[in-house]
């Protein structure tokens, strides 16, 4: 996502992160916080802030640490605080809109110009799910309009360094849509939510299940492609 602002601007980037250490870029201040720990939260001089959202082990933690970040952007003056969320975060029944429902309601509280990215299913999340044999999965023949991480991430670098993105909400998915029985062809085998093997899965693969069967990410929305200039890049398995 840096190097995707790096590209479109001649303005200061400056990144925020728990360790300095692991980012390595030319060109960029490199300040260290922890949305844990609010007092190491520097926003300091920023104008546009992109708060990404960051992973904990229990919503609360999640929503407190975003709250953090918020906070430090109204104690700092930033002028306009940019948000990384879901698909449909106010109405959406997956277990991550609280989340995002929480952080997108302390943002607003503000009065600060805000956009919010909404992002939708990463392809990267899915392409694991078709390298063996077999593709058993419970989402029946539900639509995913997933899109790549790195065109979400273009999508954000765009609303960043062009202007007229002031309360704005983006629903960013894919340009198409698509199924696993038609992706895995021969492969797929219909299971129930009980025999999804989610071992090794970063998130709960099953609620994602439940959400895709249910239709929760099968609408293709025009934001993406009206941001990154382009339709999305389809998943490739
Ligand atoms: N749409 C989807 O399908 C999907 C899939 C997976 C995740 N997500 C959500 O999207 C978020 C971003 O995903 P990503 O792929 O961009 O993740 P990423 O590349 O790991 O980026 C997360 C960034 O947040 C920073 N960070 C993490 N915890 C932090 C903390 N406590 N305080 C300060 N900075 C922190 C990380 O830096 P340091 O680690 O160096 O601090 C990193 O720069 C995830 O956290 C999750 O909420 C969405």
């Amino acid at each position: 996502m840096v190097r995707h602002v790096l590209d479109r601007t001649n303005e200061q980037v400056i990144v925020s992160v728990r360790d300095p250490k692991r980012f390595d870029l030319d060109g960029v201040e490199v300040r260290r916080g922890d949305f844990a720990r609010p007092e190491t939260l520097d926003f300091r001089g920023v104008d546009k802030l992109l708060i990404v959202s960051a992973l904990a082990p229990d919503s609360g933690t999640r929503i407190q640490m975003h709250k953090n970040a918020v906070a430090a952007a109204v104690q700092h003056g930033v002028g306009h605080i940019f948000y990384t969320s879901v698909t449909d975060a106010d109405t959406s029944p997956i277990y991550v809109a609280e989340v995002h429902r929480a952080t997108e309601e302390a943002v607003r509280a503000t009065g600060v110009p805000f956009t919010f990215l909404r992002n939708g299913l990463y392809h990267e999340n899915f392409v694991g799910l078709f390298s063996g044999e077999i593709v058993a999965v419970s989402t029946k023949d539900g639509r995913v309009a997933s899109a790549p991480r790195d065109d979400l991430a273009l999508a954000a670098a765009v609303a960043l360094t062009t202007e007229g993105h002031e309360n704005r909400v983006y629903e960013l998915t894919g340009s198409t849509s698509w199924s696993f029985p038609e992706l895995a062809g021969d492969r797929f085998r219909d299971v129930g939510d009980e025999d999804v093997d989610a071992a090794g899965s970063p998130f709960r693969l099953v609620d994602y299940f439940v959400a895709i069967r249910n239709g929760l990410f099968s609408e293709v929305r025009g934001d993406l492609e009206e941001l990154i200039g382009r339709p999305s890049r389809p998943i490739a398995v």
